[in-house]
């Protein structure tokens, strides 16, 4: 039998008391939730009209379009759309930016690039761009169509699938990372908070805070759905996070971000999302979104768990990782602080989980997901 938090759900009154004093002892940054005034600012079909033609980009279909998800309730809106189609007689793909970035994809494209040593892993080779602009309200690029599937398959990779994920990560940790470009006091993990200790864990606790209320708001979790597990991740997260380190990385170096190409290198997507996270994040963000994407009623808790040991056994023989004694450890923090993120951000808030498909697996990956919880909180 697996171990659960309580028997019985806490009271309101204990977790309203609890976390608020947490945050009052923690709080000594302000976490800014991001607004995103400039949304989309232009007319979609008369932009389009105006790029097709001054860059001789010629569409064939949507592949992507990126919402904006306010956290405040507000209708989602446009942040990128990305088309396939053909440049120069190339297959191409153009990305428009509706949002004013704080720095350009183009550019930390370029940043990396340029410090990058890795023969097999780049990002995609741009054609043609230009920078975000208040009066036009875009920015745009057209890039090389990466014609190649994601590195795994959802939902589960297979091992070999598992073994060339570990092989990319050695590699771009070691080779395609050498140098940061971006600097830790203007990126944090969560926010631009001073990097302290104390402000780390903050952050960390920040960010539930946040999922927390945008699951109240939504309401689809009954209370004891999420709050044992809530009042059980605060004090590991007190122990933990101070002391652990904070690396530059790509903040979702998730499958649907690498592609595998048939000669053996590898592509990067969403270059945007270059910055700080806490060590080892990437490698649990993998496992996250893999998670997250086991959708459907046929799996039990102990595949799912099983599963999820697997690439954490894979990552253990990743070379970089075994020069870290305390991996394990740090890799069972990441994944609960995964899973409760999960819980209370993904299902509690997450668009999926309110559509109709969504609401069909709901409450049977709800219970996984707790029970993935609690098997990584045991070990803590
Ligand atoms: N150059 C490309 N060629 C083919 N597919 C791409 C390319 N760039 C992105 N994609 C696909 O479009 C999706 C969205 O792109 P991404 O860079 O992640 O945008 P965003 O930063 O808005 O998330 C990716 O997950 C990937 O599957
Ligand atoms: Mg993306």
């Amino acid at each position: 039998m697996r171990y659960e938090p309580f028997n019985r759900a806490p009271n309101k009154l204990f977790i309203y008391l609890f976390s608020t004093l947490i945050m009052e002892m923690l709080s000594s940054i302000k976490i800014e939730e991001k607004k995103h005034p400039n949304a989309l600012a232009y007319d979609e079909k008369e932009t389009l009209n105006e790029i097709l033609n001054k860059t001789g980009f010629k569409r064939e279909k949507e592949i992507f379009r990126g919402e904006i998800i306010y956290t405040n309730g507000a209708k989602p809106v446009t942040g990128s759309i990305l088309l396939k189609g053909t440049y120069k007689a190339k297959p191409a793909v153009l990305k428009i930016q509706g949002l004013r970035l704080e720095s350009s994809e183009v550019e930390i494209i370029k940043r990396f690039e340029q410090q990058n040593k890795s023969r097999i892993i780049h990002a995609p080779t741009i054609y043609q761009s230009e920078e975000w602009n208040a009066k036009r309200g875009y920015g745009f690029f057209i890039m090389e169509f990466v014609n190649a599937p994601h590195i795994y398959s959802l939902p589960f990779a297979t091992s070999a699938q598992m073994k060339d994920f570990a092989r990319f990560y050695q590699e771009y940790k070691t080779k395609a990372i050498t140098k940061p470009w971006i600097k830790l006091e203007k990126f944090n993990i969560y926010s631009n908070a001073q990097l302290n200790d104390a402000s780390l864990l903050s952050a960390v606790i920040n960010a539930v805070e946040k999922w927390r209320k945008n699951a109240e708001a939504k309401g689809r979790l009954r209370f004891e759905d999420y709050a044992p597990y809530l009042i059980r991740f605060y004090p590991i997260a007190a122990r933990y996070v101070p002391g652990m380190k904070i690396e530059f990385m790509h903040r979702e170096l998730t499958q649907q971000h690498i592609f595998k190409l048939d000669d053996g290198t590898y592509k990067l997507s969403s270059n945007i999302l270059w910055g700080y996270r806490l060590q080892w994040s990437d490698l649990a963000y993998n496992i996250w979104f893999n998670l997250l994407n086991i959708k459907g009623n046929s799996y039990t808790a102990d595949e799912v768990i099983d599963y999820t040991e697997k690439w954490v056994n894979i990552y253990k023989m990743i070379p970089i990782v075994k020069r870290d004694e305390d991996f394990e450890r740090k890799m069972n923090f990441l994944l609960t602080e995964r899973a409760i993120g999960i819980i209370v951000g993904d299902l509690g808030s997450g668009q999926y989980w309110g559509s109709s498909e969504g609401k069909k697996y709901f409450k049977h990956m709800l219970r996984i997901y707790q029970q993935v919880f609690n098997h990584f909180a045991e070990k803590l």
